[in-house]
This record gives structure tokens, C-alpha cells and sequence, in this order.
């Protein structure tokens, strides 16, 4: 069996990216950590905790870092609707998160299993950046780390530099990805055009007839819409999903190459961009290695293969 760690601020595509692996036969997820992000930390541990239980799973939930490293937190609601899932009012969790805190769970599973656990970072990085910054033994012991984050062709959502994971706590992504973790870096690029589900997509997602594939639109109502309305894109744009697809199945991921990359600080007008050094001029050592395309039928292929009835 594979071991996952999943590392989120689950809004509407987390909660998709957390059933994927959860329905995968041969990945067994150790633990969910919640971060802020799109929503605060209690509503991303509440959405988590509906959707570990929508998939008939007892996996554990962490509550952790309630806001950015040094910054004020900032929401996506007007993408992911009032509740992060659409809008969708999901009833409570029967269960409650685990009582330990999110950032001492994930270091303890790391330190007990050292090798053995894939980390699936889907928010801001605060978590895993506190992580490293008390425990920097575990940066040897993570075989493999995929971060939905930053925009590596430079294309942002939430400036023109920026991605909003990276932009949400700059400093933690800055932390994190000098750590010395083994890091596949998924820019948002990868879920826009053609990558979305467009209208025939979701119509075969809706004749799939299961829970799970009701969910995955239903609870992405609003991000359907706003996808739609404010970047003109064909339907459901799944970042979080995409990144998961490729930890699921690296070939996902058809070209790739490890590069110095940094992220900006300081600026204003940059702050959180992702600064690729494609063609080496800074001569520094390749740090992380960048997704510069994907299989697109393979992504939704393995999307699909998840929403199905056993
Ligand atoms: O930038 C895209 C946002 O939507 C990120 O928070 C990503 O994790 C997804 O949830
Ligand atoms: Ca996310």
C-alpha cells in the first residue's frame, strides 16, 4: 500500500482531491491537516471531516495553523461560496478532528515512518513550514512532496504573479521549499482550458450515478460559475484534483524539470510569485522540480476512475 499525507484548506476542489485518494484501493491516507486558506480552519476541518465521511472512512482529521506565518488571512469565499462547498449547506460531521494539533500529528507520522509517507500539500503552506521549522529532520524523511502552488509560466489568480497559495502565506511556501523536501511544484496553469471539465465532462461525471460524483459537482456549484463568469474558462477548474491526479499517477505529469526556484517576499507588487530560473542563469542548485505540462484525458481518466461504484 502507498501512505499518503494530505496537507489542505479544504474548500470545494480539496474536498474532490481528498476523495481521490481516499477512493484509491492501494493508498491508505495517514492523516488529513487543515490550514487556513480559502476558508478559516475550522471550516476547512468541518468540510474535511464531511468528506472523509461521505467516503465511509475513518481517517484522521488535525486542526492546524489558523492564519498566514506573518500576514493577515485572506478568503476565497466569492470563488468557493459561504461555506467553501458551494453553498451546499452539507449536514454536520458525525465526528470531531483528532484533539492534536496538526503540525505535531504530521511530524510524529513523518518521525514514525520515515520514508514512507507521500505529502499532498493542497493550501498555503503554514503547516508544513511550521513543520520543518521545529522538526527540520523530516525534510530527509519525506520520499516525495506535491504542492498545488504557484504559477511557474506566470500566470496568477490572485495578481498577475501570483497563485493563491503561495500568495496566501509567501513566507511558509519560501520556508518549505528551501526545507530541502523532494518537491513537485503544480502551477495553477494546469488546471485552466482544457483542463477544466467542460459541459460533455460534467455530463458524464452526473451519468457516473454515484455519491461521489454528485459531490464533485454539487459542492463545486459556485466554483463552476465563478470560473465561468470571471475567466471566461469552459466549466470546473480543479487545481487541487489535478495535483492529486499526478501523486496518484506521476505519468500524469508528461514533462517536468528541477530548477532554482524562490518565492518573492518583500514586494507588494509580487509578492508570492514563484520565480523559476528556467534557464539557469543564477547558477544556484536546482531546488524543486516544475510540472511544465500534463496528460489532460489521463488526468480526467484518473478523476473518473475515483467517482466510479466499486
Ligand atoms: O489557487 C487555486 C486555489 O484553489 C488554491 O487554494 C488551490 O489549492 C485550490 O483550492
Ligand atoms: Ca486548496
Amino acid at each position: 500500500m502507498r501512505r499518503f499525507w494530505i496537507d489542505t484548506d479544504t474548500a470545494s476542489d480539496d474536498a474532490v482531491a481528498i476523495l481521490m485518494a481516499l477512493r484509491t484501493p492501494d493508498v491508505v491516507v495517514d492523516g488529513i491537516s487543515v490550514v487556513s486558506g480559502n476558508v478559516p480552519v475550522e471550516m476547512g476541518t468541518r468540510n474535511a471531516l464531511y468528506t472523509v465521511e461521505l467516503c465511509g472512512k475513518q481517517t484522521p482529521v488535525y486542526s492546524g495553523i489558523d492564519r498566514p506565518l506573518l500576514r493577515e488571512p485572506s478568503y476565497a469565499y466569492f470563488f468557493h461560496g459561504p461555506d467553501g462547498m458551494g453553498g451546499m449547506n452539507y449536514p454536520e460531521p458525525a465526528g470531531a478532528e483528532d484533539k492534536v494539533h496538526a503540525v505535531d500529528a504530521f511530524i510524529d507520522a513523518v518521525r514514525g515512518s520515515p520514508g514512507e509517507i507521500t505529502l499532498v500539500i493542497l493550501g498555503p503552506l503554514s503547516n508544513i513550514a511550521s513543520a520543518v521549522r521545529i522538526a527540520p529532520d523530516i525534510a530527509d524523511k519525506i520520499p516525495m512532496c506535491y504542492v498545488m502552488g504557484g504559477a511557474a509560466a506566470c500566470l496568477g489568480n490572485m495578481t498577475p504573479a501570483a497563485e493563491f497559495n503561495i500568495w496566501a502565506d509567501p513566507d511558509a511556501a519560501r520556508i518549505v521549499f528551501h526545507s530541502g523536501i523532494p518537491i513537485l511544484m503544480v502551477g495553477w496553469e494546469h488546471c485552466r482550458g482544457e483542463a477544466n471539465l467542460d459541459d460533455d465532462d460534467m455530463a458524464f461525471v452526473r451519468s457516473l450515478n454515484t455519491p461521489y460524483a454528485d459531490f464533485t459537482l454539487d459542492c463545486n456549484e459556485s466554483a463552476i460559475k465563478t470560473n465561468r463568469e470571471w475567466l471566461g474558462d469552459p466549466g470546473l477548474a480543479l487545481p487541487d484534483p489535478v495535483t492529486m491526479a499526478i501523486a496518484l499517477d506521476p505519468e500524469v505529469c508528461t514533462k517536468r524539470g528541477k530548477h532554482f526556484v524562490d518565492v518573492e517576499t518583500i514586494s507588494d507588487l509580487t509578492r508570492g510569485m514563484t520565480v523559476v530560473d528556467e534557464l539557469g542563469v543564477l547558477n544556484k542548485e536546482p531546488n524543486i522540480e516544475v510540472c511544465w505540462e500534463i496528460n489532460i484525458p489521463l488526468w480526467k481518466e484518473t478523476l473518473y476512475t475515483t467517482l466510479r461504484d466499486e
